[in-house]
């Protein structure tokens, strides 16, 4: 059997995937002033034990205005390097490749953690320690009724905090990551830019596909100038916003077109999030359903893509691939279930236990494989059932 593509290396630039699975970033909103601590390390290291050729860190907040929640990560400091650097190297020394999604919320900011109702804080997060801030936004319209108004951004404003989302990618490298994404989704602040619907200046900055696109563009340049030549720089669009005469799949061609331009080399695609809590599906979920807008930004913009959203089978995600739909497979809230999903996967798309284990960590795979040997003798002998 041929081997799967799912597992073939992928190079970009200088960095080098051993195989095409992406553990999805994940916010876990379980920082302190946006330091990583012990949660961090062990929720990272945990996945990445699994076989995944790169872990993408949650996003991770370029200002301390830019996080969404109190618990977000941080690296708008020289303090935050460090614990993150833990995380990068225990990656790297399990042959992952360690990458970090930077972000801002925008006027999504200041809000409760998920499982403290998604909303804007109450006193009774306050009450638990939780502080409130000043956010700033494309204009000075809340989300919705009852949210905290942003300060529209000055152009003046935008150009220091282009410069802020560089200094936060000089820091990722610092911390040894490999690979940068710009999380452009979501409804956090590039996305408001982006959508018609929440980006309705009348300056340079808003107006048309190209005011809307210049503030997220300036944002791309100053990322891809910050870090080596040979560092790839991913950056995750909601490809639709999947509100009527909102950001459209065309929009998203268009605008992958010119972030090939920029030196960006991976559109991550993903969707929705503009309006409400980023959980409100607006748009109809089904097993990757978001793959259609990966193969669309591939096969028209020429960029390499990833998808996400929803593939859990490991049949599912090698059709995407062998389709050409996608470059890479993000896995999400699976890796949560099973660290271990890419492992198994490969398990699952023929390669045998014996063989595939040989390239887990070898403080598992030894004991593992040598199971398999005690498994098949059980079972010739016993059969599957132990009732029996
Ligand atoms: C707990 C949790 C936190 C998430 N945090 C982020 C995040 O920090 N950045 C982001 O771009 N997407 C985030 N997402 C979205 C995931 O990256 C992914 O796109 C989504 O879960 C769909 O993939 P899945 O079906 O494989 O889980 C989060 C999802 C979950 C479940």
């Amino acid at each position: 059997m041929a081997k799967p593509l799912l597992f073939t290396p992928l190079t970009i630039r200088d960095v080098t995937l051993r195989n095409r699975v992406v553990i999805s970033p994940m916010a876990t909103y379980s920082a302190n002033d946006g330091l990583a601590n012990d949660w961090h390390l062990g929720h990272y290291a945990r996945l990445a034990l699994g076989g995944a050729s790169s872990i993408m860190v949650e996003a991770t907040a370029v200002t301390d205005q830019g996080r969404i929640t109190n618990g977000d990560m941080g690296l708008w400091s020289k303090a935050h390097v460090a614990p993150l650097k833990r995380i990068a190297d225990f990656m790297r020394s399990q042959r992952v490749t360690p990458s970090i999604q930077l972000a801002h919320a925008g006027r999504k900011g200041s809000m409760q953690r998920p499982w403290h109702g998604n909303g804007a804080l109450t006193p009774a997060d306050l009450a638990r320690g939780d502080k409130a801030w000043d956010i700033v936004g494309p204009t000075s319209d809340p989300i919705d009724a009852g949210y905290i108004a942003p300060k529209a951004l000055s152009q003046s404003d935008m150009q220091t905090l282009a410069g802020q989302w560089g200094d936060a990618a000089a820091r990722a490298v610092e911390a040894g990551f490999e690979i940068v994404e710009i999380h452009n989704a979501h409804g956090y602040l590039v996305h408001q830019f982006l959508s018609p619907i929440s980006n309705t200046r009348n300056d340079a900055f808003g107006g048309d596909f190209e005011g809307r696109t210049r503030f997220p563009l300036m944002i791309a340049e100053a990322v891809r100038a910050a870090v080596p030549k040979g560092m790839p720089v991913f950056l995750r669009v909601s490809a639709v916003d999947g509100i009527d005469g909102g950001w459209s799949m065309d929009d998203t061609v268009a605008y992958a077109r010119a972030l090939k331009e920029r030196g960006i080399d991976l559109v991550d695609c993903s969707s929705g999030g503009l309006k409400g809590p980023a959980t409100v599906a607006r748009i109809k979920r089904t097993w990757g359903f978001q793959v259609p807008f990966a193969a669309r930004v591939k096969a028209e913009a020429g960029v390499m893509s990833m998808a996400v959203g929803l593939i859990v089978d490991p049949h599912h995600a090698e059709d995407v691939l062998q389709r050409g739909d996608a470059d890479l497979v993000a896995i999400g809230r699976e890796a949560l279930v099973n660290p271990s999903w890419p492992q198994m996967a490969e398990i699952a798309l023929g390669r045998t236990p014996a063989e595939a284990m040989d390239d887990w960590p070898v403080q598992y795979g030894w004991w593992l494989k040598h199971r398999e040997t005690t498994f098949a003798q059980v079972r010739r002998d016993y059969g599957d059932d132990w009732r029996a």
